[in-house]
This record gives structure tokens, C-alpha cells and sequence, in this order.
């Protein structure tokens, strides 16, 4: 069974997702500091997310036009439709006041939902397509994680995030591929840096 290259990352960022609904869900909007805390994990959560479909768009899509053209459009759709959708929740976090923040929580749950049956649809819909067709080649560009152009810090932190809702195997299978890719003196400065977070 070839690498499936949602799997790792789609767990996380469903951690991520509920762990930001659940803090939106106990932050007081009246206390500056816990917006603040909130914002930065909200922030963290975007850019997670934009990172992830730039790299579904760039490393999947392409594949996925060629073996389910009907498939790449419905996930192109669904794509337009969360980068709209987080966009105006960005726009929105800043006007949050005490008053609309129950609004504010439930908008950003229905947003998680819609995204967690979008990574539903990729690994039920898409991933069997795209493992019985593509080519080796197709599925090692899928998979393709370029680990030396991240600094050790920045790897670091990102294995930090994405470890704590991984089973052992998927760690192992991470960390093998970045052992692999860079020197050793990187490598341990990269486990250096998961494990402060
Ligand atoms: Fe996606």
C-alpha cells in the first residue's frame, strides 16, 4: 500500500480544528489576554491551512486532473469554498466582541465541520483513486516533502504540532524521511525543537 499523503496531516489539522473550537468556545471576549492567546493559536491555525491546500493544489491536483478530472473538480470546489469561508472568518475574529462571540464559535464550528467532510471526501474519495492508478513516480511527487528547506527550528516546531495526534508507525515513517534528507547535526536539532513543544 503506497503512502497515503493526507493521512498525517489531515489528523493533525483536525486536532488543530477542534482544539482552536474548543478554545473559542471557553475564551471570556472582555479579557484582552486570552483574545490574545486565542488569536495566535487562531493564526497558527490559518496558516496551517493555506500551506495544506497550496500543497494539495501544487502536488495532487495536478495528478488527480489526469486519473478523476470530475473528482479534481468537486475538491476544486470545495477548496474555493473553505479559502472564502476562512477568509471572512479572519476578517471577522478582529470585530468579535463579548456580544457575538457564541456567533463567532458556532461559525467557526460549521466551518470546521465543512472542513473535516472535506478531508473525509480526499481520503474516502480521492486516495482510492489516486492509489490504484498513479504511476510511482505520480505517488512519490504526492508524498515529496522537500525537509531540508525548513530550518531545524521551523521543522522542529511543526513535528511538535503534528507528533501528539500521530501512532507510533506514522511518527517512525516521518522521522525516518527526514533523517534520510538532511545531516545529522540538523536532524538532531530538529528533535531537539519537537520536543519543546
Ligand atoms: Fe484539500
Amino acid at each position: 500500500m503506497p503512502t497515503n499523503p493526507y493521512q498525517a496531516l489531515h489528523k493533525a489539522i483536525r486536532h488543530r480544528l477542534f482544539a482552536v473550537g474548543s478554545q473559542l468556545g471557553w475564551t471570556d471576549f472582555a479579557d484582552a489576554n486570552a483574545v490574545e492567546e486565542l488569536r495566535r493559536q487562531f493564526a497558527g491555525l490559518c496558516m496551517f491551512l493555506e500551506h495544506h491546500g497550496e500543497e494539495e493544489d501544487s502536488k495532487i491536483h495536478p495528478v488527480l486532473a489526469r486519473l478523476g478530472p470530475e473528482l479534481l473538480e468537486s475538491m476544486q470546489e470545495q477548496h474555493e469554498e473553505i479559502d472564502a469561508e476562512l477568509t471572512e472568518l479572519k476578517a471577522a475574529f478582529g470585530q468579535t466582541t463579548p456580544d457575538t462571540a457564541h456567533a463567532y464559535y458556532l461559525r467557526f464550528l460549521r466551518f470546521a465541520a465543512a472542513y473535516v467532510l472535506h478531508t473525509d471526501d480526499e481520503e474516502r474519495r480521492v486516495w482510492p483513486v489516486l492509489s490504484a492508478l498513479a504511476t510511482p513516480e505520480e505517488l512519490a511527487t504526492m508524498n515529496d516533502e522537500d525537509y531540508g528547506k525548513s530550518s531545524p527550528e521551523g521543522l522542529g516546531m511543526m513535528l511538535g504540532r503534528v507528533f501528539p495526534v500521530l501512532n507510533p508507525p506514522e511518527r517512525a515513517e516521518i522521522l525516518g524521511e527526514i533523517e534520510a534528507q538532511v545531516p545529522p547535526a540538523f536532524y538532531a536539532k530538529v528533535l531537539e525543537n519537537a520536543g519543546e513543544q
